[in-house]
C-alpha cells in the first residue's frame, strides 16, 4: 500500500514517531454547543476537550444522542461552536472546512458517481492524477469486498456496502487526520471484524492520526491508544483511558484477561451513566 505523502506526517524517515513535543494533530478545546429550535434549547456539548497526538488512534465512546456527531461537525467546520476552539498542529482552525478526512455517520455518497468514482473523489479534489491513484483505489475496493460493485451506483448498494465505500473514500483522502463516525456500524459481525483488522493493519503501517466514534467497546480497545468515554448529553469527558496493549495487536488480545477487565470497566461505567 502506498503511503499518502504529507509533509506533516508524524513518522520521520527512520520510521519513528516524531518528537512528542509536537503539538496535537487535532485538539478540541473546551467546546460548548447548545441547539436552539422553536423555543427549545438542547445543550449538547458542555466544555468538551480532547486531543489526538500525531500518529495516535483515539476513540470516543458515549451514549446515543450525547453529542458525538455534533463534535465531529464542529471539528469539520460544518457547525459553529458557541465557545471553544479546534486546533490542528498548533493552529486555530475553528470553522475551517476541508482539513480532515471525514467519514460521516450517514455515508453521503454522490448518487451520480460509481463506487470507484466516489472513492477517487478526495484525490480528484486535491488535484491528484486520477490514473495514478486508480490502482490503489482498486486494491482497496477489492480488500473491502466490493470489486464486483466497482461500477455500481450507490442506490443499488446495501447499507453496509455504502458504508464500506464511504470508509474507503475517507481512507483515500490526502488529509493526515481522519475522523470516522461509527465507520462499521452497519456491518454484520464477521465483516465488521474483518474491516477492524484491516484498519488495524493499515494504521499500524501508516500511523495516521485518527479520531473514531464507536459504540463498540471491544473495537475501541482493539484499535486505540486512547479512549475517551463521554457522559450523556450535555457531553463531558467522563474518563480518558490510555490503552496499554503493545502493538502490533492481533486477535488474541481480545481474550487477554487485562483486555477483558478494561472492557468490563468501560461497560459498567456506561451502564451507570445510562441509569442517571
Ligand atoms: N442541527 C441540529 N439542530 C438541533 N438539534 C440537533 C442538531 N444536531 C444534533 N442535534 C441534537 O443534538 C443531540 C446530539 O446529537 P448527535 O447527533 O451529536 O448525537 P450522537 O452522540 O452522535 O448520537 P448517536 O450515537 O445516536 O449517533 C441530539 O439530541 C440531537 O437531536
Ligand atoms: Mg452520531
Amino acid at each position: 500500500m502506498t503511503t499518502v505523502q504529507n509533509p506533516e506526517h508524524p513518522i520521520n524517515h527512520h520510521g519513528q514517531l516524531n518528537s512528542s513535543s509536537a503539538p496535537p494533530a487535532l485538539e478540541a478545546r473546551s467546546i460548548y454547543k447548545t441547539f436552539r429550535e422553536r423555543k427549545q434549547e438542547i445543550q449538547v456539548l458542555d466544555g468538551l476537550s480532547l486531543a489526538v497526538q500525531p500518529g495516535q488512534f483515539v476513540s470516543i465512546i458515549g451514549p446515543s444522542g450525547s453529542g458525538k456527531s455534533t463534535l465531529f461537525h464542529i471539528i469539520g467546520g460544518l457547525t459553529a461552536p458557541d465557545a471553544g476552539s479546534i486546533w490542528m498542529n498548533g493552529a486555530d482552525v475553528t470553522g475551517q472546512k476541508g482539513r480532515i478526512a471525514y467519514m460521516p455517520q450517514q455515508p453521503a455518497l454522490f448518487p451520480w458517481r460509481t463506487v470507484l468514482d466516489n472513492v477517487l473523489l478526495p484525490r480528484e479534489l486535491a488535484g491528484m492524477d486520477k490514473e495514478h491513484t486508480i490502482q490503489e483505489a482498486r486494491r482497496w475496493i477489492e480488500r473491502a469486498g466490493l470489486s464486483e460493485f466497482e461500477q455500481a451506483y450507490p442506490h443499488t448498494l446495501s447499507g453496509g456496502m455504502q458504508q464500506r465505500t464511504a470508509f474507503l473514500r475517507a481512507m483515500m483522502s490526502p488529509h493526515e487526520v481522519m475522523c470516522l463516525d461509527e465507520p462499521f456500524s452497519a456491518l454484520d459481525a464477521l465483516t465488521r471484524s474483518d474491516m477492524q483488522h484491516w484498519l488495524l493493519d493499515i494504521w499500524e503501517e501508516n500511523r495516521r492520526s485518527v479520531l473514531m466514534i464507536t459504540h463498540h467497546i471491544e473495537e475501541a480497545l482493539l484499535l486505540s491508544d486512547t479512549v475517551y468515554v463521554l457522559s450523556s448529553r450535555p457531553a463531558q469527558v467522563l474518563q480518558k483511558i490510555d490503552v496499554p496493549f503493545p502493538r502490533p495487536r492481533r486477535e488474541n488480545i481480545l481474550s487477554d484477561p487485562a483486555f477483558l477487565e478494561m472492557k468490563g470497566a468501560i461497560s459498567s461505567m456506561m451502564r451507570e451513566e445510562l441509569k442517571k
